[in-house]
């Protein structure tokens, strides 16, 4: 894919936020900090587009990008930020689920996993929720650059058993590792 302009849509914090027109949308999902919105810059080649930070839990809505004037990427909020006021968990939630229940623009969900760590209880929740909703949905494994080549093998293996659903594809923002596998997945979802 080339990217020829990528420009940032708006930040919705309610379903009449959404973008109206009829464009696919491919939405990325996955625990706070897990590296959601780096992906999206590595993807797109830019530096600052989507906002990354230390701080986890820090993209709180939908954060819509319009890419060749073709498509959108989706920034979902984070899940599983363990210290967020309780409120506020609930609204992630409540959001990210109701807009992947609902959008008819969605065509694939990519989730972010942390590739240093067993999947989490949310990390299968959710894609068991996508497996039932019949979403299609890709697994990504991210930060493969923190580990080494063998404990990244052994992650790879235990990730793909856990999910049960095919490939976990290895990704890293910092080396663009992954970032034309994902390109592929992501074209061959907007042709379907
Ligand atoms: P929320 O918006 O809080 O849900 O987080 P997020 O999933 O968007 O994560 P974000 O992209 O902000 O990244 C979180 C932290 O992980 C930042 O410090 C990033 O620099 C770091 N990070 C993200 N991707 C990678 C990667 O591939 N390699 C390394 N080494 N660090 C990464
Ligand atoms: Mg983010």
């Amino acid at each position: 894919m080339k990217v020829t302009s990528a420009v940032f849509v708006k930040s919705a914090f309610q379903e009449s936020d959404w973008p109206p027109d009829p464009r696919p949308e491919i939405a990325f999902l996955g625990r706070s900090n897990v590296g959601k919105s780096s992906l999206i810059n590595s993807l797109l080649g830019t530096r600052g587009l989507a906002r990354t930070s230390n701080t986890p839990g820090r993209t709180q809505s939908l954060n819509f990008y319009l890419i060749n004037d073709r498509f959108r990427l989706v920034d979902l909020p984070g899940y599983g930020y363990a210290k967020a006021p309780k409120a506020l968990k609930a609204e992630w939630g409540i959001s990210a689920e109701n807009y992947l229940a609902k959008r008819e623009q969605l065509v694939l969900s990519i989730h972010l996993v942390d590739s240093r760590h067993e999947p989490s209880k949310q990390d299968l929740q959710l894609h068991e929720w996508l497996k039932h909703n019949q979403k299609p949905h890709f697994i990504v494994a991210t930060k493969s650059d923190k580990l080494s080549n063998n404990e990244l093998r052994k992650n790879i293996v235990r990730a793909e058993r856990a999910f049960n659903s095919g490939r976990v594809l290895v990704y890293s923002a910092t080396e663009k590792r992954g970032r034309e596998d994902l390109w592929k997945v992501i074209e061959k979802s907007l042709k379907s």
